[in-house]
């Protein structure tokens, strides 16, 4: 006889944990994404040729690899010399990757701002600097925030490879449930409607912000 308990709600601690930890990756991924992605959008947008290089170099390598590659990459590169957890691994490789495409965000944003908004600023007396922080970011931040919303919406999905590395996210802990239970097709559905909850809600509140910044 099956005595296994095969009601999906017996394993709700599973999906739980998976949840919490899609979450944790993706929103500590978001954080250094945008930090970094700031760094190598300013070092693409740099007139130092070399500097200019790196950035480029970055951003077009890390878009045109698979993240799922890019985080066995980083997970058993670092543990030729130090052993690190499987989501610490996780962590480093998404917001690597997620750092390249905010990047890419942010350097289109102040791109998409009319070069008439500088040269207006500059012949009114204001310095490089004040014509950047007072003219151009604000126009370029309509544009950027809203893209890194997606941003964070996309890491929500994408963070799912780590699970190649045995990070026990959601995709780790369906598996999981799958084989408690023999049932196959049960566990992927709830999920996805886990993983549609999170993008949908996100998504919702996002809207909310960007109305409202909108409407000032
Ligand atoms: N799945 C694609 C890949 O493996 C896209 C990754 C998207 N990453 C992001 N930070 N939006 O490369």
């Amino acid at each position: 006889v099956n005595t296994k308990n095969t009601s999906m709600w017996h394993y709700a601690g599973y999906f739980g944990k998976g949840v919490e930890y899609t979450l944790i990756i993706t929103v500590i991924s978001v954080f250094f994404g945008i930090l970094l992605g700031t760094l190598f959008a300013l070092m693409r947008l740099a007139h130092n040729p070399l500097v200019h290089s790196v950035g480029v170099a970055y951003i077009e390598f890390v878009r045109g690899t698979p993240l799922m590659i890019q985080v066995m990459f980083v997970y058993f590169g670092i543990g030729l010399f130090i052993n690190i957890p499987a989501l610490t691994a996780g962590i480093i490789a998404v917001s690597l990757n997620s750092a390249a495409y905010v990047a890419e965000i942010i350097r289109g944003g102040i791109n998409s701002v009319p070069i008439g908004q500088t040269e207006a600023a500059r012949s009114l007396g204001l310095s490089k600097n004040q014509t950047f922080s007072s003219v151009v970011f604000p126009q370029a931040l309509k544009n950027i925030w809203p893209a890194l919303g997606n941003e964070f919406v996309s890491l929500i999905k994408e963070s799912s490879i780590v699970s190649i590395i045995g990070v026990t996210d959601l995709i780790y802990q369906l598996k999981a449930v799958q084989t408690a239970t023999y049932k196959g097709v049960l566990p992927i559905v709830v999920a996805m409607i886990l993983y549609f909850i999170m993008t949908f809600s996100l998504s919702k509140v996002l809207n909310h912000f960007e109305r409202r910044m909108r409407h000032e």
